[in-house]
């Protein structure tokens, strides 16, 4: 986690551009924010903990101005969120100073070794602050050679930018197992954790490779492999609009990505599709015998993407009839599963960063699986270490809590289940283009649910005093469950549980009491009655029933104190509009209860650390 900016040019504002990127990294904590700034001979360094608004307070005179710094937003690993335990990190004699995004494992040891040996007063209880005392040590006036010696020594994931007091044009960043960018601007250059960072001042960047070092002066970067090669790296050209990770009128980004999913969902069909409906694979080959080589598809993911995952077993093992397995990225990783080259293993993720579903890309790679990805982020790591990358097109997600990028990975689960279903001959023409039809039609009906924003929001300020809340369904509505009950407790803080219907009567049920409040998505025509059963049983026993149902299906407004309606559709498809109340609900009952929707507590957007 944590992002990190650096800057180096002939402006004095090196203070400007660093707190402007770090506001576009604090997706990824923000626990606290510092910045250090070179002044002649000297580094000075300003960090408080809390969001960087706290930290804006502080560095505001005019004194604190230079041509190269280094900023940090931090999500804290190792020690508290403290203004001693903020970034960066300075040496005993603050003659170097350090930003890191990671986790050095063997941080102890380091500790104890550089205590002992050199005598060394930590200041802070953090990882990082090692990194800067080891450069220290092995600092004899070449930032480039003393950071690379130290990172000898270290052990973990971690993206860092170093600069040192005697080298006022250098800064020196290395990235392994952690994200980090270069930016390449005119007469100054830049780093940071992630593109949107630096996207106010240039559009040409350098995506930085595992166990590369980059030295930065004003007029060029040099990037180096392990082996301190030089490495020709080709310019990336961001196209994307830095617009696109602004509010634009909503109160907050989460809302804004609610209403961006009818776009998002277009686009990440749209250009799959050529015009005859059949499906664009650019650039990925996957052919009727690759398909019929693959005798068990692994679907790995964390969280929300994990919750698509759910979904997309469904449609695969439907559709082109192979079996899937779903696993959680942090359990696949360290049980040794049963993966080999007839194995085709697809990771699920946003931000392309998160380190265990990587780790497990990485496992399975090793094992001989082809791997397919199904990312948001262009260039990011598991895009960059994947056979065959299947883009989401949701754009920047900031808020925290995921609902776009949600729905285009479901919107990309269909499309992969059906081209294998239909490149294998499992499924039909005339089955194949209904589908089309349907996903086509999608964009549209969501639109229908959001203009029923107003009724959601007053059902949330019905509700929104309960604490605790169930989910309930069958089928892929319980898929969705999981998710509704993820968005309500990480933005609101209530405790939420979601389980399939059919199971709530083998224990869960005894938790089920006068008053308690139970969404039912009952959204699968074939499991209609068996809901309905379900939804009884819980009425029985004094619950506030949610119902969620496609419109016709009114024989629920019987048992249920609300119903929403979702426009109708096939089973197959109906999670792409049922999330979307669930969405809506959580979004207001977070902000009738004052809650920090985009940035909850504890979480962050990207989750780089195990
Ligand atoms: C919840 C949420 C998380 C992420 C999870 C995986 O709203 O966003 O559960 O889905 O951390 O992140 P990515 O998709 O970036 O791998």
């Amino acid at each position: 986690m944590c992002g990190i900016v650096g800057y180096i040019g002939t402006d004095n504002n090196a203070k400007e551009v660093i707190i402007e990127g770090l506001k576009r990294l604090e997706y990824r904590g923000y626990d606290s924010a510092g910045i250090a700034l070179h002044k002649g001979s000297v580094i000075e360094t300003r960090k408080h903990v809390g969001e960087i608004s706290n930290l804006e307070k502080i560095i505001g005179d005019k004194d604190f101005e230079s041509t190269l710094g280094i900023g940090h937003t931090r999500w804290a690993t190792h020690g508290a969120p403290s203004d001693v335990n903020s970034h960066p990190h300075s040496n005993m004699d603050n003659t170097v100073t350090v930003v890191h995004n990671g986790i050095i494992e063997n941080y102890v040891e380091l500790r104890e070794w550089l205590t002992s040996e050199y005598g060394i007063k930590f200041k802070s209880d953090t990882d990082t602050e090692v990194i800067a005392h080891l450069i220290g040590i092995y600092y004899d006036g070449d930032l480039h050679k003393a950071v690379n010696r130290a990172v000898e020594d270290m052990r973990g994931a971690y993206a860092i930018g170093v600069i040192a007091a005697d080298e006022p044009d250098k800064m020196v960043a290395v990235r392994k197992d952690a994200p980090l960018v270069a930016g390449i601007g005119e007469g100054c250059n830049f780093i940071a954790s992630d593109i949107p960072a630096l996207l106010k001042y240039v559009r040409k960047i350098y995506l930085i490779e595992n166990n590369e070092t980059v030295v930065l002066t004003k007029d060029k970067i040099t990037i180096y492999d392990e082996k301190q090669k030089v490495v020709k790296r080709e310019v990336f050209h961001v196209t994307w609009d830095a617009d696109a990770a602004e509010k634009g009128g909503y109160d907050h980004f989460m809302m804004k990505e609610i209403h961006e999913q009818p776009h998002g969902l277009s686009e990440t069909l749209n250009r799959r599709l050529n015009d005859d409906n059949t499906i664009k694979l650019d650039g990925i080959s996957m052919t009727k015998e690759d398909i019929e080589g693959f005798n068990k598809v692994y679907i790995v993911a964390c969280g929300t993407a994990y919750h698509a995952g759910l979904v997309g077993k469904a449609a695969i093992e439907k559709m082109a009839k192979i079996p899937v397995e779903v696993d959680i990225a942090s359990e696949f990783r360290y049980r040794d599963p049963f993966v080999d080259d007839k194995t085709l293993f697809i990771a699920i993720s946003q931000s392309g960063e998160t380190l265990d579903t990587l780790a497990a890309l990485r496992e399975a790679k090793k094992k001989g699986a082809r791997i397919f990805s199904v990312v948001n982020v262009v260039g990011s790591s598991i895009a960059r270490e994947s056979d065959d990358v299947f883009y989401t097109w949701a754009g920047p997600e900031i808020a925290v809590a995921s609902t776009k990028a949600y729905t285009t990975q479901l919107m990309c689960m269909y499309l992969i289940a059906l081209y294998m279903g239909h490149t294998k001959g499992v499924i039909d023409k005339e089955y194949y283009d209904m589908f089309i039809g349907e996903l086509k039609a999608i964009p549209d009906k969501l639109q229908l649910i959001l203009d029923k924003q107003d009724e959601i929001e007053a059902i949330a300020k019905k509700y929104k005093r309960k604490d605790d809340v169930f989910y309930i369904g069958r089928g892929v509505d319980s898929g969705v469950s999981y998710e509704g009950s993820l968005k309500l407790k990480e933005i609101s803080y209530i405790n939420s549980f979601a389980i399939a219907a059919g199971e709530l009567k083998h224990g869960t049920i005894a938790l089920i009491e006068d008053g308690t409040l139970v969404f039912a998505l009952a959204t699968q025509n074939f499991l209609f009655e068996k809901m309905i059963s379900n939804i009884q049983e819980i009425k029985a026993r004094g619950a506030n029933v949610i119902g969620i149902a496609k419109e016709g299906n009114t024989d629920i407004e019987t048992q249920s104190s609300e119903v929403i309606y979702i426009p109708d559709c096939i089973d197959e498809v109906t999670p792409l509009l049922s999330v979307v109340p669930l969405q809506i609900y959580a979004y207001y009952v977070a902000k009738f209860r004052g809650c920090n929707i985009d940035k909850p507590k504890n979480l962050a957007k990207s989750v780089t650390v195990e």
